[in-house]
């Protein structure tokens, strides 16, 4: 019987799609599932079986290898825990699965044969899985899978990253089954991103960059609605409009649909039906401690991060709404609301900017951190299609990065620069508004405050310095002098005795 040219292990809804994807690219496919009635169920499936289809079912992880062509390739699509009401603390706990299934790989494949791993992993988890499994003689490709459900049966981002004698044998496979970019629709978002985990690297990013821009239109959301009182309806309008424009994007275009649905039991929108605490699977939480690790100022992920946080403690909130206040006796807007509207767009477009700066600025310190060369322009390339922050947005970044391949920060190109500038009257005028409105927008605020920080030449850091000196005798260093010479003084004996 013919060999399949790869196996995959984990048939929930996005490995099967990913399995039906590769079927649809001429790939025969060899499919195992931990419980194996799910094997069952996909083969007998219309989809698979009522097509006939180059898809074997395999009720053992024996029965997977044995049905694989050499150099045998199997990819692993192992779920992680369902979302909990608020975010959680253990993240993945699929990591222990991962590892007891390469164990058990390892005793059936030979040198040569790959392992792919397609899950949201830590990339520390990758680093390490790469370079065990290597030792073993085999080849390890840890890769970020953008897209959702959706994504992985008609065309994902992959972001594949580990050893890279592994990418020849399976660039075809994956680059066939990638959402296709560019005026002939022909460009894969699908390459090589580097050694060890820099796939993961770099998928746990697009996540927080995700993040970020959930957050952001979240809050654009909640100014619309609570400055100017648009309806569900409206505000579809409103989100339709902006998709047309440099907003164009996945989210925009969900976030406009949302407002369109029903809910079947009041027949009202169901989004006011739907609870305000956020669920997290973590991997913006990573973005977030790593930038900490770092010293990358990746603000916009870490407010999302929180403003999640905050969202789950719902029992405190409506406790703590019955007894703190607000600005009171707020009076109906006064401005024009179409007015309004184009400055939220505008603000959400610069938060935006600020957001993919962080992003990319946080890519760059990893990089040199552990030795990978990033291709930014080829990332954004990546990110163009298939993945949740596609975006017509993600194409500015790639101009940019082919300008300069040095870029420093996307606030400094021209085109980003100039958006910026034109956007910043209307930024601090609803970020002026929602402060005087008692509406949170920690996310928009916090772009603003990122912008206002990085644009200055200098800030209130020395007066931070002078007081580690004075308490902890941390040292200085001074304006005037070389950046080598550090400096300490005896405040106490100096200052002006207190009356
Ligand atoms: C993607 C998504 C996906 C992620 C979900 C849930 O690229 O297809 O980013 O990988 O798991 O968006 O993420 P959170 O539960 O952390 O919001």
């Amino acid at each position: 019987m013919a060999k399949c040219s790869i196996g995959l292990m984990g048939l929930a809804v996005m490995g099967q799609n990913l399995v039906l994807n590769m079927e649809d690219h001429g790939y025969s496919v060899a499919v195992y599932n931990r419980t194996t009635s799910k094997v069952d169920d996909f083969c007998n499936s219309p989809e698979v079986k009522g097509k006939g289809r180059n898809i074997v079912p395999c009720y053992s992880l024996e029965e997977l290898v044995a049905n694989l062509e050499r150099p045998r390739k199997v990819m692993l699509m192992i779920q992680s825990k369902d979302p909990v009401p608020a975010p959680e603390v253990d993240l993945y706990p699929n990591n222990a699965a991962v590892d007891a299934v390469i164990a058990q790989l390892l005793t059936l494949l030979e040198p040569g044969d790959v392992i792919i791993d397609g899950g949201n992993t830590h990339f520390r988890d990758t680093d390490r899985r790469t370079k065990y499994v290597e030792s073993k003689g085999l080849l390890y490709i840890g890769t970020g899978v953008s897209g959702g459900e959706e994504g992985a049966r008609k065309g994902p981002s992959l972001m594949p990253g580990g050893s890279p004698q592994a990418w020849p044998l399976v660039k075809d496979i994956f680059q066939s089954i990638a959402a296709k970019v560019g005026p002939n629709h022909d460009i894969p978002c699908c390459e090589w991103i580097g050694p060890r985990g820099a796939g993961h690297y770099v998928k746990m990013v697009h996540n927080g960059i995700e993040y970020g821009d959930m957050q952001l239109i979240c809050e654009a959301y909640w100014l619309l609605k609570n400055v100017l009182g648009l309806t569900n309806d409206e505000l579809y309008d409103v989100f339709a409009e902006w998709n047309k424009g440099d907003l164009d994007s996945y989210l925009i275009e969900i976030t406009r649909d949302i407002f369109s649905v029903k809910d079947d039991k009041t027949g009202n929108s169901l989004v006011d039906y739907i609870l305000d605490t956020a669920g997290a699977k973590g991997t913006g939480k990573w973005m977030s401690q790593l930038a900490l690790d770092l010293g990358a100022p990746s603000t916009l992920v870490t407010e999302a991060v929180y403003a999640r946080s905050l969202s789950a403690q719902k029992k405190a909130r409506v406790a703590a709404s019955k007894v703190l206040v607000g600005p009171q006796n707020l009076a109906p807007y006064a401005g024009c609301k179409k007015e309004f509207i184009e400055a939220v767009r505008k603000a959400l477009y610069a938060s935006k900017i600020c957001s993919y700066a962080q992003g990319y600025v946080q890519m760059q310190m990893a990089a040199a951190a552990d030795g990978w060369d990033l291709q930014f322009g080829q990332i954004a390339l990546l990110w163009r299609g298939g993945c949740i922050i596609r975006a017509v947005f993600l194409q500015r970044i790639k101009d940019a990065f082919d300008k300069n391949p040095k870029l420093g920060n996307l606030l400094l190109d021209d085109y980003f620069q100039t958006e910026v500038t034109q956007a910043q009257d209307a930024w601090r005028l609803v970020v002026k508004t929602a402060v005087e409105r008692g509406i949170p927008c920690p996310a928009i605020s916090g772009a603003l405050a990122y912008y206002d920080g990085y644009r200055s030449e200098r800030l209130s850091a020395n007066l931070l310095q002078a007081q580690r000196d004075y308490f902890g005798a941390h040292t200085y260093r001074r304006i005037d002098c070389d950046e080598s010479e550090i400096f300490h003084t005896e405040w106490i004996s100096l200052r002006k005795q207190p009356e």
